[in-house]
């Protein structure tokens, strides 16, 4: 059997141009080769999985290579560019700080770094998750990030920034990595998918896409997970929903429009279903919530570009929204919101949620009869005569 490869190793950037949704970052860095004006320390930081230790590599690459493009990417030709292809560059050293944080794998680091490179112009060390070393080490390591030799390139990597020591963040040049955007991830599995002959539906990577959260690596393992449980290499937004147990949409576009209707019983009905398949109320409540914003976000067209779903459901979106005045909306958030707040400490929160959603099954009626109110008020005043 050919070896399974994961996605996420499969598809590792190897230039600044292939990377995701990091536009910021890679046009810096290229700038800064192109002109020969490269900080001796960088801080790459941000979420899990959003492409540090990737633009580390592929930075590291670029400065060794013999043969650097116009556009400021390696050539990938070269004798360094195929020595750090086949993994066997003497230039590149990567350290888990994770699992060497003390003050002596510091020390054989610092050890290391005085000797000049044998070939190459560079030595780079990329410190992964460099928030993990002890206090000692970053101490060990303080001079050595001051004043490194020429040849020394030093990228630290970490998803807590705050973790890190004052010292250390004043003498690294600071870049701040992105979540991904759902499009941009969604469409990056859509290019995969096509590349593995795989066929899948856009709304199901779009699923994908929102429950990664702005992780690319996580993507691309839930991706990995759906492909490998469907035996015709496929993905549909069906399997998806199964396998990464997400609640179908379809639940929020019903009960939206029960509760559009006054009708309570049909809402509570379609409620205890979803806790029956064992999806969380709270998680309920907060689904409900975004769809709600999403109906917002759908009535006007300046705000639809917030909208990130696959296209055909945008049309749904838009379909529900028509019917559904603003304050309807609105004022449907609020007690959404109310109930999301109080649900950590309720002693009953089913019971919270149901009385919720009774409150917002009768909000038109609510909302008409202070109308009617009101229009009385005024036309009584209307009525008073003024006194002189
Ligand atoms: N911006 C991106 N563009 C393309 N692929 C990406 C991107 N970010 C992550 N990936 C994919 O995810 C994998 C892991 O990315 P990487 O190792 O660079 O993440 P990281 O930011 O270093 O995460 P961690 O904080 O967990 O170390 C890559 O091999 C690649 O397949
Ligand atoms: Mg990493
Ligand atoms: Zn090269």
């Amino acid at each position: 059997m050919e070896n399974f490869i994961v996605s996420a190793r499969k598809y590792r950037p190897a230039t600044f141009a292939s990377v995701v949704g990091q536009s910021h970052i890679t046009t810096t860095l290229k700038n800064a080769i192109l002109n020969d004006h490269l900080a001796q320390a960088f801080l790459f930081c941000g979420p899990r999985g959003v492409g540090k230790t990737t633009c580390a590599r592929i930075l590291a690459k670029t400065i060794n290579c013999h043969h650097i493009t116009s556009e400021g990417e390696a050539c990938g030709e070269c004798e360094s560019c195929v020595a750090f292809q086949n993994n066997a560059s003497f230039n590149i050293h990567e350290l888990d700080a994770a699992s060497n944080n003390s003050v002596e794998d510091i020390r054989n680091l610092v050890e290391q770094v005085r000797y000049p490179p044998q070939n190459g112009k560079y030595k780079i060390y990329i410190i992964d998750e460099v928030h993990m070393l002890s206090n000692a080490a970053f101490n060990a390591f303080l001079k050595t990030l001051e004043e490194p030799p020429r040849y020394a390139i030093f990228i630290l990597a970490t998803t807590e920034k705050h973790k890190i020591i004052p010292t250390i963040l004043s003498r690294c040049q600071i870049y701040d990595f992105n979540r991904i955007q759902i499009s941009d991830i969604a469409n990056h599995l859509a290019s995969i998918a096509e590349k593995e002959g795989i066929k899948a539906e856009p709304q199901a990577l779009h699923l994908i896409a929102q429950k990664a959260d702005g992780g690319l690596r996580d993507a691309l393992s839930m991706f990995d997970l759906i492909v490998t449980f469907s035996a015709d290499n496929t993905i549909t937004y069906q399997k998806t929903i199964e396998n990464l147990h997400i609640l179908d949409y379809d639940y929020y576009f019903r009960i939206t429009d029960c509760l559009w209707q006054n009708d309570l019983s049909q809402t509570l009905l379609i409620f205890d279903e979803i806790l029956k398949k064992g999806f969380d109320g709270h998680l309920f409540v907060i689904g409900l919530a975004e769809h709600w914003r999403n109906l917002l976000v759908s009535k006007d067209t300046q705000t639809i570009v917030l909208l990130q779903t696959a296209d055909e459901i945008k049309k749904r979106y838009a379909e529900q929204a028509k019917n559904l005045p603003l304050s309807w909306l609105i004022s449907a958030m609020n007690v959404l919101q109310q109930v999301d707040i109080q649900y950590k400490n309720s002693k009953n929160p089913k019971l919270l949620v149901e009385i919720a959603l009774m409150k917002i099954a009768y909000l038109q009626k609510a909302i008409e009869l202070s109308q009617i109110v009101q229009n009385q008020n005024f036309a009584d005043d209307k009525k008073k005569v003024p006194t002189p």
